[in-house]
């Protein structure tokens, strides 16, 4: 088979990786992909992702037998829909279940219907309302953009004013479109966990979950970003993966195909768990980065087997099987991230590092330069994964090998799966 793949971050190098391990795969393709999607094949570059007519040209021209879309922007645009129309089998959402990330209120909406547990929230499209809404009640305070605004569009704190400021940052237009409408949320107390489910119709199934870091600094201090690092496996009580499979998972994939929306694709559902069990923070419809570099790298069943399986139905025949082993991702990012990422700093001691045994490095911000040396290009540069017999091996082998990785001003977070746990 040939494949498409759309998107380029360190999520989409991990799921090129893994197609790649399969018998039926061909050839990869990635748009427009990045250096260390390049290794695995052609990248197709000076296309727009987001352009659903220009993907399916690219896909049709290129004769691919299936396409599958990595980032949640191409699916809110109708990339899915644009391929479905042209006959080429793509895996992913629809622009329409797309909503489910694409606007917070629509979520709420399918969650409310389906009897999903979640926080409780309301939507404003007036400042002066939601900051009313705010001086209500005491903190903490929980406000998030309404949009896609690439994980940055939350603020949670315990300070008012802050959270005064923040509704005034998103009706400002700090996040665009995104911030035009605004829910202020229940605050929810707990853990959090991702999961993630492969979809097809109301037919899912449920992938090892993980963990990830969303703060930038050391002890979840400092601002909220794309995210830091990730591990899998967490420990969890027993039932739980099957209770958010029976309360949240299952019951949102049928309101969504009940409502003429049916969901072929990853589902991510970001969970706290908290006291009264396990609630939904957010819904994702794509996998998590950089969950993904921790989850995939244990899966022993063929992807693309998974994949076509979801495409054709089949998935209540289906099953998948995991490595016992532990991952822990370490995320790099690059000098000024989030606010103002600094691109063209060389990146030195990539490969000391990939040649260390049960050690993964998978790419995002980073391009080639004139001369061909690899520099930072974006705000997470690259995912350094290890893995291990128990998550102390596998943590271990990802700080011994993202130390040897270097460029002015890099950051990383040192206690990504520390023990105890951070969090
Ligand atoms: P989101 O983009 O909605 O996933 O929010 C980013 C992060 O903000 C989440 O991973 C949580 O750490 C935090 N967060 C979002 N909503 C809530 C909430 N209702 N209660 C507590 N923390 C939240
Ligand atoms: N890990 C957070 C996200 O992918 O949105």
């Amino acid at each position: 088979m040939k494949v498409l793949l759309v998107g380029s971050g360190a999520r989409e190098h991990t799921l090129g990786w893994a197609l790649c391990r399969s018998r039926e795969l061909d050839e990869l393709l990635s748009l427009p992909g990045n250096p260390g999607l390049a290794e695995l094949g052609p990248v197709i570059t000076g296309v727009d992702p987001t352009d659903p007519g220009a993907v399916a040209a690219v896909a049709r021209l290129h004769r691919a037998d299936l396409v599958v879309v990595g980032p949640e922007a191409p699916l809110a645009a109708g990339v899915v829909d644009a391929l479905t129309r042209t006959g080429i089998p793509a895996f992913g959402p629809s622009r329409a279940a797309a909503r489910l990330e694409a606007s917070k209120t629509f979520a709420k909406e399918v969650m409310a219907a389906a009897g999903v547990p979640t926080a409780a929230a309301e939507t404003f499209e007036d400042p002066d309302a939601a900051c009313a809404r705010l001086r209500s009640f005491d903190g903490p305070y929980v406000v998030k953009a309404d949009g896609l605004a690439a994980g940055k569009g939350v603020l949670v704190t315990e300070d008012r004013d802050a959270a005064v400021a923040w509704v005034g940052r998103c009706f400002g237009g700090g996040f665009g479109e995104a911030g035009a409408r605004v829910v202020i949320e229940e605050y929810l107390e707990g853990p959090e966990l991702s999961v993630f489910a492969v979809c097809s119709g109301e037919d899912a199934l449920v992938l090892e979950p993980a963990r990830d870091y969303k703060r930038l600094a050391n002890g979840d201090r400092g601002p909220n970003t794309g995210g830091m690092g990730s591990y899998s496996p967490v420990e969890l009580p027993p039932g739980l993966i099957g209770e958010v499979t029976e309360r949240v998972i299952l019951p949102t994939l049928r309101r969504l195909a009940a409502d003429g929306s049916p969901y072929v694709g990853f589902l991510y559902a970001g969970l706290a768990l908290t006291r009264e069990g396990p609630k939904v923070i957010e819904f994702n419809v794509r996998l998590g980065d950089p969950e993904t570099q921790v989850v995939l790298p244990r899966l022993e069943t063929d992807l693309l087997g998974v994949i076509v399986a979801a495409l054709e139905n089949r998935l209540s025949s289906a099953s998948l099987d995991w490595s016992p082993r532990a991952a822990v991702n370490v995320v790099l990012a690059a000098a000024g991230y989030p606010d103002a990422p600094r691109r063209g700093d060389v990146i030195g001691g990539l490969e000391a590092a990939a040649s260390l045994d049960d050690v993964l490095v998978f790419h995002a911000g980073t391009a080639r330069d004139e001369n061909g040396r690899l520099v930072t290009a974006g705000g997470r540069v690259l995912s350094v994964v290890g893995l291990g017999d128990d998550l102390a091996q596998a943590r271990s082998r990802a700080y011994e090998a993202a130390e040897r990785i270097r460029w002015p001003g890099v950051q990383y977070r040192t206690d990504i799966a520390a023990p105890p746990p951070a969090r």
